[in-house]
């Protein structure tokens, strides 16, 4: 990973429902900041659980720019838009249907496609056709990328040891979850395009992300080699949202 990438900056909270409060104000910062700057803000979802209640609070703030957002998602279930284990069926129940973004600005991925492979497809033409009206020709820069970590140190659908993990031209993949995780099925943003984010952020809670969060920010050198959550290196700000049950007590 190019060292000249910043270093994460770490925000530790009593709980999942400060950090979700800290992180809203952020979120809205940085909306109010890309609009006035470019005219849009382009707002990567994560999937999960942890996100929800960020998303209800953003749903619930007054000042957010929904008529000039336009959200993506870092990664998707293989399953229908309305199934319960849909991150985009979260995102909607939790954000979309309370705010006033127009429909054409919610870009889902398609991953109920059949193959999966076609809806990785489809979804990185939709980034290039994005890109070209956004003037560009990089990976899509969005300028801000919501993401979680699981147990295992995975984040969007990019899992330790993945092919994916070393894909460096396609901007989406179809991949498959190791045998514990339902469904195994899923398509996933790959790190070229996380990396290129003007900035991301880490939502992080609960003790089990513990020992992954440690080795990540406490022995940053050999968790790149391992986990794909410490591959992510943006462009711009990287902050890691956490409660203090996932940092946990600094060593005496
Ligand atoms: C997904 C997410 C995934 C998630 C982590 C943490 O589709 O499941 O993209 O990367 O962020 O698994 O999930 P929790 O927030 O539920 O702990």
């Amino acid at each position: 990973m190019p060292a000249d990438r910043v270093s994460p900056e770490v925000r530790v909270y009593p709980d999942a429902a400060a950090l979700s409060v800290a992180a809203a104000a952020e979120v809205a910062r940085l909306a109010a900041d890309a609009v006035a700057r470019r005219g849009r803000f382009t707002l990567a979802l994560s999937g999960g659980s942890t996100p929800r209640r960020l998303y209800e609070l953003l749903a619930e703030r007054v000042g957010v720019p929904w008529e000039s957002t336009h959200l993506f998602w870092g990664d998707e279930r293989c399953v229908p838009p309305d199934h319960p284990l849909s991150n985009y069926a979260m995102a909607r129940a939790a954000l979309i249907a309370r705010v006033p973004i127009p429909a054409a600005q919610v870009h889902r991925i398609h991953a109920e496609a059949d193959p999966p492979e076609a809806g990785a497809a489809a979804y990185a033409a939709l980034l290039r056709h994005q890109n070209a009206r956004a003037g560009t020709d990089g990976p899509l820069a969005f300028d801000l990328v919501l993401l979680g970590m699981g147990a295992d140190g995975h984040t969007a659908s990019l899992f330790p040891g993945d092919a994916a993990l070393d894909e460096r031209e396609r901007w989406a993949v179809a991949v498959t979850a190791p045998p514990f995780y339902d469904p195994r099925r899923r398509i996933t943003l790959t790190l070229p395009v996380l990396n290129a984010a003007r900035a991301a952020f880490f939502l992080i809670a609960g003790a089990d992300k513990r020992p992954v969060v440690r080795a990540v920010l406490d022995v940053p050198a050999t968790a790149e080699g391992r986990y794909p959550a410490a591959m992510v290196r943006p462009a711009g700000p990287l902050v890691w949202f956490l409660d203090e049950a996932a940092r946990g007590a600094p060593d005496r």
